[in-house]
């Protein structure tokens, strides 16, 4: 079956070139997308959908998330929003939460948030253990998320359990849990901070991790300055996420990863920034304009977690990078759809494995497409907060 969707009035397509396009079809054939291109020229279809001149873009790639947990953490946020300081200690109590649901309980939370998601426009998704912290824990968040989302990450080195040995705990998470839930994940992530891991046991998990197959992703430079950029160049990570602290040098690492191949290449370490995260905790906004103008790439995802970012709308990420951070509505797009399928190294097709590329909308990718009630994608950050998400089509198949 084939769907023509016609009469859209702007089309950013983030494909190679970038192209934003005018009165702008597309075709979606099973699950891909097999013309594009303006309107008046578009070739018969099975069926038709007239977009009525609003705007159509790639669906949301939201490549940080924290989806397999249990319980609230309110009066935390409270207590922040009164000026307390986000220190990560209560990622302990969402563990004692999440160890305490049963699996159909954990499985109904994870499917509502991520059903939350695609309402909001979200069409490819990144999601994390790391709430489990414990062997059987940690590959039962794994095997639950790998049963729902796209694409599922590791973090088993999310914080050292109280009470805990750090350098003990470390040697699990590098041994018997990476083997327990290797069979689930296709990523590894580390929170590399103070407080958290430090940046010698931080190597040594992306190192286990790596040998094991695994792709590397690292939480970095969130709470202060510190190594986590720069032992995600050192390792090859895909993303490091967080980058709300950077020296000059980061800059510079991050950049110069970028310096060879373009993006059909071997891509480079996106910096992924969180700013629904970085509101919620008073963190300064990371430098992207900065980090754009150098020639870096950035990815912008919602960092849901019950924490941090309890938000899975990427829309209120864009608003906040345009409103904000200094980025057009452009770049922000780019950054949340393009940029994450950059991050989870699915910006190209991979016939190996099946996938076909997302985040960006040209012959052959996914058919993952969004409309919105408005004429632009500007309407995102001009009317912030606004519920513009009027259809969705994952893989070529309607879900809004
Ligand atoms: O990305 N930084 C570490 N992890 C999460 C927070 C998780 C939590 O506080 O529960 C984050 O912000």
């Amino acid at each position: 079956m084939s769907l023509l969707v016609t009469n859209i009035g702007e089309l950013m397509t983030q494909d190679a070139d970038a192209a934003v396009l005018r009165d702008a079809a597309l075709v979606l054939e099973g699950e891909r997308i097999s013309w594009i291109g303006p309107a008046a020229r578009a070739p018969a279809a099975d069926d038709r959908y007239d977009a009525g001149g609003r705007a159509g873009l790639p669906g949301w790639v939201d490549s940080h998330t924290h989806l397999v947990f249990a319980g609230d953490r309110t009066a935390e946020f409270e207590a922040r929003m009164a000026g307390e300081t986000y220190a990560a200690g209560g990622i302990a109590t969402t563990v004692a939460a999440t160890r305490a649901a049963g699996d159909y309980d954990l499985t109904r939370l994870l499917l509502a948030r991520v059903a939350e998601a695609a309402a909001g426009g979200t069409t490819y998704l990144e999601t994390k253990t790391g709430y489990g912290l414990d062997v059987a824990q940690e590959a039962r968040s794994a095997r639950i998320a790998a049963g729902v989302v796209d694409e599922v990450t590791f973090l088993g080195a999310h914080l050292v359990p109280a009470g805990e040995d750090a350098e003990a705990y470390t040697d699990l998470v590098c041994g018997p849990m990476l083997d327990a839930v290797r069979p689930y994940v296709r990523w590894a992530d580390v929170f590399c901070e103070t407080g958290a891991f430090t940046a010698e046991q931080s190597r040594r998990v992306l190192t286990a991790c790596a040998a094991a197959g695994l792709g590397l992703r690292v939480h970095g430079n969130q709470l202060g300055p510190g190594a986590g950029v720069a032992l995600a160049v050192e390792v090859g990570a895909a993303s490091v996420d967080h980058v709300n602290h950077l020296s000059d040098a980061d800059v510079d690492a991050l950049t110069a990863t970028w310096a060879g191949p373009d993006d059909d290449g071997v891509p480079g370490t996106v910096a992924t920034c969180l700013p629904a995260c970085d509101l919620s905790t008073r963190q300064p906004f990371p430098p992207a304009r900065r980090l754009l103008d150098a020639g870096a790439r950035i990815a912008l995802a919602s960092n849901c977690n019950p924490g941090t970012s309890y938000t899975s709308s990427m829309a209120f990420c864009v608003a906040t990078a345009v409103l904000q951070m200094g980025l057009t509505v452009h770049e922000a797009v780019r950054a949340a759809t393009h940029g994450g399928a950059l991050a989870l190294r699915r910006h190209t097709g991979d016939d190996a494995d099946g996938l076909r590329a997302v985040g960006s909308l040209a012959v052959g990718h996914r058919a993952d497409l969004q409309l919105l009630d408005a004429p632009s994608a500007a309407h995102l950050a001009y009317r912030p907060g606004m519920p513009l998400v009027h259809a969705v089509w994952r893989a070529g198949t309607r879900v809004r």
